[in-house]
């Protein structure tokens, strides 16, 4: 069955608000085509395209892609620089459509390792994009959850030095208010592919009641249908956040 016939399957009522995805084996499927690691991330930037384009055929509120953690600078030099180039170039050049498909687009990370250059280029790119109300993109970007935690941690120390905080304010709530994703409901859905069954510092705080989907799947070979499926496996499982069945 292929996509298409697929997403009539699907409950919309109980469409995920935000699916979060670990897009893994890129470096993998370029050794198994025998091509360079850079042909890889390309393949994968095709591969976010079409999951992008899929989420907005569903309408699905928010998708989250994990495109470079905080620990992806212990790549080589050449690498490092590729990506980050890859990820601000395919930005740009998607923004128009990006735009008419009514896509937000936000980058969340810290900004500290990237150049200045880099950051405003981000944001001039991504201001186009913030009256839009469809799809909310999210591109983790020098993202790694430890970090998240820790820079808000310092705010709320430093909000609560200068009386701008109350210790007794201090809730989950309020500590989301202080995290690069505030405002945003946390993840329903985790996808990860490549058969790694790991969290890797990804929205480590946001995904405590997540539901997780892994599959074998090398991240340029995830198709609309593997994203589709996933979906449906999630409509099938019962959340119970901790309580009683
Ligand atoms: C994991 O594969 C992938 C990454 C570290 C980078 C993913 C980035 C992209 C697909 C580009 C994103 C682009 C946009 C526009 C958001 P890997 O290199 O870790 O693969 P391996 O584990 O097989 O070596």
């Amino acid at each position: 069955m292929n996509y298409k016939e697929l997403i009539p399957k699907l409950n919309k009522q109980k469409l995920p608000q935000h699916i979060a995805i670990i897009m893994d084996g890129n470096g993998r499927w370029a050794d198994q085509h025998k091509k360079r690691r850079i042909e890889g991330h390309r393949a994968g930037v095709k591969a976010v395209r079409r999951i992008v384009e899929t989420a907005v055929e569903i309408e699905l509120a928010y998708l989250t892609v994990y495109a470079f953690s905080t620990e992806n600078w212990r790549r080589s030099k050449n690498e490092v620089s590729y990506l980050l180039k890859l990820i601000m170039d395919s930005l740009i050049k998607e923004i128009d459509e990006l735009n008419k498909n009514n896509v937000n687009i936000r980058f969340i990370g810290s900004k500290k390792e990237l150049s200045k250059k880099y950051n405003k280029k981000v944001i001039e790119t991504c201001k186009k994009s913030w009256n839009n109300n469809g799809l909310h993109l999210n591109v983790a970007m020098n993202y790694g959850g430890r970090r998240e935690l820790l820079d808000a941690i310092q705010e709320i120390v430093a909000d609560s030095k200068s009386g701008k905080l109350l210790e007794a304010e201090i809730n989950e709530n309020k500590v989301n208010e202080y995290l690069y994703t505030a405002g945003m409901p946390d993840p329903d859905l985790v996808i990860r592919t490549s058969g790694e069954e790991r969290l890797s510092n990804f929205l480590i705080w946001q995904s405590a009641y997540s539901e997780f989907w892994f599959t074998k799947t090398l991240w340029p070979d995830f198709s609309r249908r593997d994203f589709i499926k996933a979906i449906l496996d999630y409509q099938k499982r019962k959340r119970r956040y901790g309580a009683r069945k």
